[in-house]
């Protein structure tokens, strides 16, 4: 599997001296990133410039235990640089269907500043990868995987979500999940015109190859996420959410609901990110504007969200795109 060198830790002192035996102060680059090998609702990764950026995130991941027991094992690896990609598909162990890719943008502020998220928006498709690099990661990422699985009497049936890195060595996982991404979901499952039911169905009673092709919308989607004050660090909850069935009366929107609840029938702010705007449009920008659109109407106490959801699709299409 293409992927970044990593090592794996289990404790801080053993990180640290990896780190102080390779670097020899912050004047040296130090493109790497650690991890708490857990799951931390995508905030365990920090990525690291210098020395005391990497010793400072070590500190913090097994010595103050900010992740809890996310932090137990910590990895290090070779930091990737590039653009990120998800390219999820849908697998009964031996068919794959692999999704139109999406791409999420990661860290919390404009411009890709900030600390990391769990996403802060997407859109869907991604120009950036097209289809000669879509083929590549199903014949070296996707297909390996499953067989793999199916080799070790494991096999595998869902989602199978690739984190892909695309660097100038070619694309490289950075992670994988089993599960739908959130928020790269949203705009995908928005332009599925088939029924999901029917494709999840047939997933797990083996049979993905007895289903015509997946329908698709052809527009693009870009889904804008609304968050807390204070997210990805501490929050407060339970804020009024207002302007919901406005937002819902803007043609082609959907606004999902991530970190929400109901008190006394008013819905009400509930976790970091709490929804996803999503809207279809002609264009990727025509999407943008009618997702922003959808994200003026709402408003809560502290409501926030990037204003450059999709910005990087406009960049990279003539780079990416098979035209
Ligand atoms: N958006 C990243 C993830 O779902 O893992």
């Amino acid at each position: 599997m293409p992927t970044a060198d990593y090592q794996v830790f289990r404790d801080a002192e053993s990180a640290s001296r990896f780190i102080i035996d390779r670097y020899e102060d912050d004047h040296q680059p130090c493109p790497l990133v650690v991890k708490a090998d857990g799951l931390a609702s995508g905030k365990g990764v920090v990525v690291c410039s210098n020395r005391s950026q990497a010793l400072e995130a070590i500190d913090r991941i097994a010595r103050q235990r900010e992740f809890g027991d996310a932090g137990r094992e910590m990895v290090i690896e070779e930091r990737l640089d590039g653009q990120e990609a998800s390219v999820l598909a849908i697998t009964d162990g031996r068919t794959i269907l692999t999704l139109p890719p999406a791409q999420d943008h990661k860290p919390a502020y404009d411009g890709d500043r900030g600390p990391n998220t769990g996403g802060m928006g997407a859109y869907s498709p991604a120009p950036l990868v097209n289809s000669h690099t879509l083929s590549w990661i199903e014949e070296h990422v996707l297909v390996p995987t499953v067989h793999a699985m199916k080799r070790m009497r494991a096999p595998f049936s869902g989602v199978l979500y690739a984190g892909m890195m695309l660097t100038n060595q070619g694309p490289k996982v950075l992670e994988y999940n089993v599960r739908f991404g959130d928020p790269e979901c949203q705009p995908i499952l928005m332009r599925l015109k088939s029924d999901l039911a029917q494709v999840l169905l047939a997933t797990a009673e083996g049979r993905l190859d007895e289903l015509p092709p997946l329908e698709w919308d052809p527009r693009p989607a870009v889904c804008v996420v609304m968050a807390s004050e204070g997210y990805p660090g501490n929050y407060a909850k339970g804020f009024p959410i207002r302007g919901l069935e406005e937002a819902a009366q803007i043609p082609d929107v959907k606004v999902f609901h991530a970190g929400t609840r109901l008190d006394n029938g008013q819905v009400v702010t509930d976790g970091g990110r709490v929804l996803g705007v999503t809207a279809l449009g002609n264009s990727i920008s025509a999407a943008k504007l009618q997702a922003y659109t959808a994200v003026k109407c709402i408003r809560w106490s502290g409501a926030w969200c990037r204003k450059d959801i999709s910005d990087k699709a406009l960049l990279s299409s003539s780079a990416g795109s098979d035209s």
